[in-house]
């Protein structure tokens, strides 16, 4: 059974995979929006200590927990004691209802790619209403949606080698010159420099609890840490490679991604007056108003950046869908195609749904919200936090320590001279500030309805899961 699991071709392709994983929305939509309201730069240095620190060492943590079982997210809890095999649980139902609402605004991006060149974009005063009118209408997102699914579909269905990692191959590449040519220009655009500086130049005055928060949030949800995905793609890769050097590759590329997107946002934002702070919109509304007023290249550029923004979602969504389908494919021993083809249509009828839930839908609401918000606040807010302090409880405190040295090290074929700071970085400084976060964050959401719900499902997949 063993034997004939798949792996990744190459360590190029295994990189590109992960990193296509990483590298998403979060990055490009979500990044640059909570940079913004959280006051720029004293956010972005919080950020990247906590991405160096936490969130790279717990996407090691992942790492070596998938390879070192060669099983997919709940096979590799399970695999160590069956009582833990709930937080791999947890992973594969926080991918499942990511997938719920992620590939809405991955049909968004497809979407806006036809809109730049339709002109429907080109009137600057005209581009929020357009954005509003299409979010919420009943047939158009949808379509774009389902559209965004098939080709998730068509990847994972192929697999690991001849599907995920062969199309991050080329579409990672293109997502980074599309990105570094459209920081190029947004950075010799006059009046750019104003965006440099508030990038890059701290004002920590600004900053408060809540920025701590929002830094930690997103480093997890950015890194694609905290419900399996990285033990996931861990599972696939060859005893062979380094794995302390693939997880800081990886966490770098993602970061300079994050970075990249702030470059190619920002200064072109403040060379046109624009405000900063203006939330999910950001990205759909503000960047294509800035396009509209550069004239007819503003096109070209506005198709390109919602190329970037698309092809970085559907890299990212894919990995979701792999969790769940790995799943299936490892403990259930369902046929890939099967399982992707059976799984991928129950998220896209949930997604339908989130779709409808802005628009046609708005007055249904669970637990006093709609369903889009419903499944972001639980995931995010969450099950991503929990997921990812009970994964350094479980690697710290469950796992031995000589196996973990064991599989950071190759079996002591190479060095990993930092081995000892990151085994007590996962086993105390992770739980710690996961917790602390985690408890602020879960307290915080003001939907109690939501939390109470969230909090009971975990409690029931504690109880009841030993047996999937
Ligand atoms: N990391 C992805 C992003 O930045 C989102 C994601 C989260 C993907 C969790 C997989 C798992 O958009």
């Amino acid at each position: 059974m063993k034997k004939s699991r798949e792996n990744w071709g190459s360590r190029i392709g295994f990189i590109m995979a992960a990193a296509g994983s990483a590298i998403g929305l979060g990055n490009i939509w979500r990044f640059p929006y909570t940079a913004g309201a959280n006051g720029g730069s004293a956010f972005i240095i919080i950020y990247l200590a906590f991405t160096f620190v936490i969130g790279l060492s717990v996407m090691l943590a992942e790492f070596t927990l998938g390879r070192k079982t060669h099983l997919a997210a709940v096979g590799a809890y399970k695999h160590h004691s069956k009582n833990w095999t709930f937080v791999g649980v947890l992973g594969v139902v926080s991918a499942f209802l990511i997938m719920g609402f992620y590939p809405v605004v991955g049909g968004w991006a497809l979407s806006y790619i036809f809109k730049s060149f339709t002109g429907v974009l080109s009137d600057a005063s005209a581009i929020g209403s357009v954005f509003e009118g299409f979010i919420k209408n009943p047939i158009q997102p949808i379509i774009w949606t389902l559209i965004f699914f098939g080709l998730n579909v068509v990847i994972v269905a192929k697999g690991i080698a001849g599907g995920i990692e062969k199309a991050s191959k080329v579409l990672m590449p293109t997502l980074f010159i599309l990105l570094i040519l459209l920081a190029i220009r947004s950075l010799t655009l006059p009046g750019a420099s104003a965006g440099i500086e508030f990038l890059f130049k701290p004002d920590f005055s600004v900053v408060t609890g809540q920025t701590y928060l929002a830094a930690l949030g997103q480093a997890f949800f950015s890194l694609s840490l905290g419900m399996g995905c990285m033990v996931t793609y861990g599972s696939y890769i060859s005893k062979k490679e380094r794995l302390p050097l693939d997880a800081l590759t990886v966490t770098a590329l993602d970061t300079a991604v994050a970075l990249l997107a702030g470059l190619a946002i920002f200064p072109a934002l403040f060379a046109f007056g624009m405000e900063p702070a203006a939330g999910p919109g950001l990205v759909f509304v503000v960047v294509p108003t800035v396009f509209a007023q550069m004239g007819g290249i503003g096109i070209i550029l506005s198709a390109l950046f919602f190329i970037a923004l698309s092809v970085a979602a559907l890299t990212s969504s894919v990995s979701l869908l792999e969790v769940v389908a790995a799943y299936l494919i490892d403990q259930k021993h369902i046929p890939r195609k099967t399982a992707v083809y059976s799984i991928a249509s129950i998220m896209a009828v949930i997604a339908v749904f989130a779709s409808l839930s802005l628009g046609a839908m708005s007055g249904a609401t669970f637990l006093g919200v709609g369903i889009f918000d419903f499944l972001d606040i639980l995931t995010d807010k969450i099950f991503l936090a929990v997921g990812g302090l009970l994964l350094a409880i479980f690697v710290g405190w469950v796992v031995k320590k000589e196996d973990l040295e064991r599989e950071t090290t190759n079996e002591g074929t190479v060095k990993f001279v930092l081995f000892n700071v990151w085994y007590n970085i996962v086993k105390y400084i992770v739980p710690v500030a996961v917790a602390i976060v985690a408890v602020l964050g879960i307290t915080s959401i003001e939907q109690k309805g939501v939390m109470f719900f969230g909090l009971g499902v975990i409690g029931v997949l504690a109880l009841f899961s030993k047996k999937l």
